[in-house]
């Protein structure tokens, strides 16, 4: 049996909504995607990948036309268990990542280490739902800091609502529109500055349209945009997809209780993520850093050394069940992060663990009860005794 990461979420529908589309002539961006904008809301923009959407945020927040906008130099609080692209675009525009650690039951940013991060120009918090599991989003927002949501691994979780949301629709994911991405801000003027950088700085698509004397309406430039835009096809696709997201989420639900359970035997050596109402991205596993102990026949049974996390790895993929490092790991710990500006508060030693002993397996809508057996007896089989 193969167990995959992930398995494609469309078919025959989505292949029909885009060719459709591609009958119609009406291919770039359009009716479909202010349609499929419309189910994240009134602020919702819809571009060409998650990465996009959080550097369509930044930009926005760091803008010179907005008041009160961001500047080099100011900081932004972020966890070490980022995406890449959660981080890049702060640097793109000159803030300062400050790296926290995280909470090492449920992956996420932990607001004690937030409360620590704080300084003079500290201005707001990026956080990741790490795995599609909740941040613990009050504490975050206590701190009275501008807050981006990194929900791209997040669809269909209860991520409420900050200052930006933004979402993937990479093939991976949750639901798919090919690759894609949705920013969501909360007011008009952030929404049109969105659609302003989204493309080419011109005023298109903004809900309050300026005029300039002596410039073409439809050649009217007001900012330094991108083009960041997706098609129609995409958003047929999310069309149809978005419909089934819910359904994906409970069998991604079902199958994630079943392999805590599975998992639930060798607690003492593994441990999986606290869930505070996930959508479960995938399913992360890591492997326990202190020796443990179990009763095994009645008897109090100590196992004096840490599972190897590789040939534990090896096992799973050498029996057909793909496995993947968790997000980036310790994001401080890239190469890239190395050559800009930014700070680390504390050690960072729980997102150093989840780096060199965590891995994750599949959890999606292509998965059975059949597949969470299997991985069942995939770790029953694995040769504990080696630890003995
Ligand atoms: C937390 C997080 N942020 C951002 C992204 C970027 O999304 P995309 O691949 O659509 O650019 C990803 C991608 O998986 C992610 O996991």
């Amino acid at each position: 049996m193969q167990v995959k990461l992930h398995d494609p979420t469309f078919g025959e529908d989505e292949i029909k909504a885009a060719i459709d589309v591609l009958r119609s002539t009406y291919v770039t961006s359009g009716e479909k995607v202010k349609e499929f904008e419309s189910k994240f809301g009134p602020y919702a923009v819809f571009c060409n990948s998650g990465s996009s959407a959080n550097l369509l945020a930044i930009a926005t927040l760091c803008n010179p036309a907005l008041e009160n906008h961001l500047s080099p130099g100011d900081e932004v609080i972020v966890s070490a268990l980022s995406w890449s692209t959660t981080i890049w675009p702060l640097i793109q525009y000159g803030l300062v990542p400050v790296i926290v650690d995280i909470d090492p039951d449920t992956l996420n940013i932990d607001p004690k280490e937030i409360e620590k991060a704080i300084g003079p120009r500290t201005k707001a918090i990026m956080p990741v739902h790490v795995y599609g599991n909740p941040c613990d989003m009050n504490a975050i927002r206590e701190f009275g800091l501008i807050v981006i949501e990194d929900c791209c691994e997040a669809l269909g979780a209860d991520v409420g609502h900050s200052d930006f949301n933004t979402y993937s629709f990479y093939f991976s994911h949750h639901i798919t529109t090919l690759e894609g991405g949705m920013v969501v801000a909360n007011s008009t003027e952030h929404a049109d500055m969105l659609r302003v950088l989204r493309a080419h700085g011109w005023t298109r698509e903004m809900t309050n349209r300026t005029h300039h004397e002596g410039i073409d309406d439809k050649f009217l430039f007001i900012n330094a945009g991108y083009n960041l835009r997706s098609t129609e096809l995409n958003a047929a696709i999310g069309l149809v997809q978005i419909e089934k997201l819910q359904g994906f989420v409970n069998v991604r639900r079902r199958i994630a209780a079943n392999l805590i359970e599975d998992f639930s035997e060798y607690d003492q050596f593994l441990s999986v993520q606290k869930d505070m109402g996930s959508s479960w991205f995938g399913f992360p596993i890591v492997v326990r850093k202190h020796r443990t102990e179990r009763i095994e026949n009645g008897a109090v049974r100590l196992w004096n050394q840490r599972i190897d996390v590789n040939d534990l790895r090896n096992h799973f993929e050498k029996n057909g069940i793909e496995t993947r490092s968790i997000i980036c790991g310790n994001i401080a710990r890239q190469p890239g992060m190395k050559l800009w500006p930014h700070r680390i508060v504390g050690n960072l030693e729980h997102a150093d663990h989840v780096m060199s002993n965590g891995f994750s397996i599949g959890c999606h809508q292509g998965m059975t009860e059949k597949s969470c057996e299997y991985i069942k007896n995939v770790l029953d089989n694995y040769n504990w005794k080696q630890y003995d």
